[in-house]
């Protein structure tokens, strides 16, 4: 098929089996990170994936290392916007500088990932956006006002784009997965975990790959009027 992929945060957790899906499907995948160097490098050794590193907060280091992609790999056809970090705690305790890193990774690089590959998309008339919202995005979550918010405007962004970019071919989707079973999730307190988990109506957390499943569909050709939606894959700890 020969398409292009990119996927942020694409070296670990939901974002690795993400990019090892869209490898599976048939794409030609780079796999972007931030700052890990050991876990990129062990993923790309064990998948064959090409890693880039940039951080998506900045605008003109996502710029360039997109351009890096494209000369290396074609033009991006499938853009997967999946980095992102916590910095919870209630809001009475929230730091400005917590809210800000939250905003600048999650929302701001979300504009970041998809604005430089955007024209192109338009010009080629064809185009896959995904972004990773979340399930505390839909319903909010104690501890993670900034995190909500972004996650909420994950929703606003693909909704929006989509009206922009339906008639050039292009679809841009959210997927919102509940808790799963990633570094960021046993991060939380076992015995908050424990809580969340009997929440959940599954009974068990997610698999990384349950996420990507469902962006594997949403990238294909099948998923062509599929256009400003979100597929939420919580357990049905949700109805999103
Ligand atoms: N609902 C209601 N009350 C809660 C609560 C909840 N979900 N969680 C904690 N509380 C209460 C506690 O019972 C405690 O009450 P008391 O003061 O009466 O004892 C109080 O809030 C906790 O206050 P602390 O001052 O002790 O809190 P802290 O500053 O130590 O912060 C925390 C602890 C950061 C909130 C920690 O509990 C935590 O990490 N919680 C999990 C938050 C969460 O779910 N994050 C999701 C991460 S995974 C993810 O984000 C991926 C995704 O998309 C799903």
């Amino acid at each position: 098929m020969g398409r292009v992929a990119l996927v942020t945060g694409g070296s670990r957790g939901i974002g690795a089996a993400i990019s090892k899906a869209l490898k599976d499907a048939g794409y030609t995948v780079a796999a972007n990170y931030a700052g890990n160097d050991e876990a990129a490098s062990k993923f790309s050794d064990e998948t064959g994936i090409k890693t880039y590193k940039w951080n998506v907060a900045d605008y003109d280091a996502s710029k360039a290392g997109i351009a890096k992609v494209e000369a290396d790999l074609g033009p991006i056809d499938v853009a997967v916007a999946n980095a992102g970090i916590t910095r919870d705690a209630p809001f009475h305790k929230m730091t400005p500088d917590q809210w800000k890193q939250v905003i600048d990774t999650n929302l701001t690089g979300v504009f970041n990932t998809i604005h430089p590959v955007w024209p192109g998309m338009r010009e080629r008339k064809f185009g896959r956006v995904v972004v990773i919202s979340s399930v505390n995005g839909q319903k909010g979550q104690f501890a993670q006002v900034n995190y909500a918010a972004t996650k909420s405007g994950d929703i606003g962004i693909v909704r929006s784009l989509a009206q922009e970019g339906a008639r050039f071919g292009i679809t841009a989707n959210a997927v919102c997965p509940g808790y799963i079973a990633t570094e960021m999730v046993m991060a939380v307190p076992e015995k908050v975990r424990e809580q969340i988990i009997s929440g959940i109506p599954a009974g068990r957390l997610g698999e990384p790959e349950e996420i990507a499943r469902c962006v594997a569909f949403l990238v294909s050709d099948d998923a062509g009027f599929v256009n400003g939606s979100t597929i939420s894959a919580n357990g049905a700890q949700f109805f999103g």
